[in-house]
């Protein structure tokens, strides 16, 4: 077992991006407090996170929890604090003051909730003005380039309109096309279904998932929790920090709160191929969640010899049985020949503060034991399935 550490994972770095970043989105210790008059207040709390390209990351979180000022600091309308910003090959936090406009407007689309359209534009002009501002495309074709950017979104009919001529969702598909307008990798937005009946928000929602599917990478703020399924990631934010995604995962029915005191608490091993995670009859220490790779699960019969009954996978965990039972592990665990396994692991206290706090996940975690007990008496009955060879 391996605590993880800085120099395992630079074993195997492979420099992508100028500044170091293997992922399209890395935020190093981004920290952000606003001064106010009773001092300084903090919006975010050395976040780190890498997004890569591609992805489509909703980003959910309770009101006032930071989700703006992230948003803020990805596209550098705000600087951090402290920490760094790395988009690209571009250090955000190192931009001049006069080279974060052009910077944005190349790379990012950014869509709002209330839309931010110029009221004395057209629709068209609206999108063409990202063209103009970053002088994209020859003058002539812009034209061309933004009623085709409206046909994309339903709403060429609505061009030569001013934007309060239109309903909220034609103004948020129009606000859509502008963010699209110089073909950024990237699009942000902050609730951008926030404002909008819930039909018209499906109907924006497919319009992002259209945008993912053609390439671009997406962060998308919201408060719908039937959206952030969709994406491909969730990231939870709670008090200005990022919960620990695995967790999320594992443990979906914690609330917020006790989400950010688990992270506290997370420790990330590694185990090299076929290595014991923890040995049947032992006492038991920690409780694991898989972050990648595979374990098996093992269960010694009564003539001493070893049989498979499970395979665990990212997202899974184990180690719970003896921890909430009380008595030894019932189990063996070893991670896979093939992969090895990376895990967060809480310690025996900080497991059973998390469940003592949470019925719901307590019952959850005996439905999956029983469900995974009934599987296991399934196994053990049928010796087929056991072969070694097969792992
Ligand atoms: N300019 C500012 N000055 C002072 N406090 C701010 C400022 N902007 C945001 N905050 C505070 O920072 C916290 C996070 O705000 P925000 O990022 O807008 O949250 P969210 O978008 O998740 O609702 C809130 O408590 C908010 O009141
Ligand atoms: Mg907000």
């Amino acid at each position: 077992m391996v605590a993880t550490t800085e120099s395992l994972q630079a074993m195997s770095y492979t420099r992508e991006y100028e500044n170091g970043n293997q992922q399209l989105i890395e935020l190093r210790r981004v920290a952000k407090s606003y001064k106010t008059a009773v001092g300084d207040f903090v919006a975010l709390k050395e976040i780190d996170l890498n997004v890569d390209a591609g992805e489509f990351v909703a980003v959910i979180g309770k009101s006032g929890s930071g989700k703006s000022t992230l948003i803020n600091m990805l596209t550098g309308i705000d600087r951090p604090t402290s920490g760094e910003v790395l988009i690209g090959d571009t250090a955000v936090h190192l931009l001049k003051e006069g080279q974060i406009a052009q910077w944005r407007g190349r790379t990012i689309g950014i869509v709002f909730q209330f839309f931010q359209l110029l009221p004395t534009l057209t629709i068209a002009e609206n999108v063409m003005l990202p063209m103009d501002f970053c002088n994209m495309y020859a003058r002539r074709e812009r034209t061309e380039r933004a009623m085709h950017l409206l046909e994309l979104v339903d709403i060429a009919d609505h061009a030569h309109k001013l934007p309060t001529a239109v309903s909220g969702g034609q103004q948020q598909r129009a606000a859509i096309a502008r963010a699209l307008a110089n073909d950024p990798p990237i699009v942000m937005a902050d609730e951008p279904t926030g404002n909008l009946d819930s039909r018209t928000a499906a109907a924006v929602f497919d319009l992002f998932q259209n945008l993912v599917e053609a390439g671009k990478t997406i962060l998308m703020v919201t408060h719908d929790e039937g959206q952030a399924r969709r994406a491909s990631r969730t990231i939870v934010l709670a008090d200005g920090e990022v919960v620990n995604e695995y967790l999320a995962r594992a443990l979906p029915f914690l609330a917020q709160d006790q989400m950010v005191r688990a992270t506290h608490k997370l420790e990330s091993f590694s185990f090299s191929p076929g290595e014991v995670i923890m040995l049947q009859d032992a006492p038991p220490d920690r409780f694991y969640i898989i972050k990648a790779g595979e374990v098996h699960i093992y269960l010694r019969q009564p003539d001493g010899a070893e049989i498979l009954v499970d395979t665990l996978r990212s997202g899974q965990y184990f180690g719970e049985v003896a921890l909430l039972r009380g008595g030894v592990r019932t189990a063996t665990v070893r991670s896979s020949r093939k992969s090895g396994v990376e895990v967060i692991a809480l310690d025996q206290q900080s497991f059973n503060e998390v469940v003592s706090e949470s019925a719901v996940t307590r019952s959850e975690m005996d439905r999956v034991m029983a469900e995974r007990a009934a599987a296991q008496t399934r196994l053990r009955q049928s010796p087929a399935a056991t072969q070694e060879d097969d792992l």
